[in-house]
């Protein structure tokens, strides 16, 4: 059975786009039921089109976070979403959203990706806030959702270096690319029930 996903977005959609096409590549066995945007015209909703999956935005701005989220949940309580992905969503999720998914030994069947070695760089401009600290090496983590941002247990960590001649942009490209490989990589470990965090719990997903 593929696992089936619901996939939330805020901008650009690059993570989008490479689940999407290992999707396609059938080296993910996933289905995306749905793909819901808090903000309207960004370009993630233009890749959900070129892939037919459904879209929908379900803008949060002028409503308050756990209003926003009842909407949002209105839209996937009937489709039997195994796991809720964010990837470049720009909210934070609320108890409200995290109750819905969290399953009877209390994880919580969110994942996140971020792009730092968490606990490390939290928070929105990890890739610029890394850069500018100085770091030698920073990674890309992906993880469970717990009620703290940019917290929650391990699924997988990558490392990259920063190289002496790198800017910004150079050291985010290398960043993004370990993303589009990693995460379509971890929610297969997902669907074939061989994620290392809930094996170190003595527990299946
Ligand atoms: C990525 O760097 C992701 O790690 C972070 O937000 C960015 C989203 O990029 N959470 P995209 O929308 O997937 O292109």
């Amino acid at each position: 059975m593929p696992l089936n996903i619901a996939i939330l977005v805020s901008g650009r959609g690059s993570n989008l786009k490479a689940i999407l096409e290992a999707i396609r590549e059938k080296q993910l066995d996933a289905s995306v039921k749905v793909v819901i945007s808090n903000k309207p015209d960004v370009a993630a909703l233009k890749i959900a089109a070129d892939y037919g999956v459904e879209a929908k935005v379900i803008p949060s701005a002028g409503l308050q976070r756990t209003e926003h989220e009842k909407l949002v949940y209105d839209s996937l309580s009937k489709l039997s979403i195994d796991y809720l992905v964010l990837a470049g969503y720009m909210r934070i999720i609320t108890p409200f959203l995290l109750s819905k998914f969290r399953d009877e030994r209390g994880f919580i069947r969110i994942v996140n990706i971020h792009p730092s070695l968490l606990p490390a760089f939290p928070g929105a401009n990890a890739y610029e806030e890394a850069f500018n600290y100085g770091v030698k090496v920073s990674g890309i983590t992906i993880h469970l959702v717990d009620e703290e941002v940019d917290r929650g247990p391990i699924l997988a960590q990558e490392a990259f270096e920063r190289l002496p001649e790198d800017t910004l942009e150079s050291f985010t490209k290398r960043g993004l690319a370990i993303e589009h490989r990693l995460y379509p990589k971890v929610l297969q470990q997902l669907a074939e029930q061989k994620v290392p965090v809930y094996a170190q719990a003595g527990e299946t997903p």
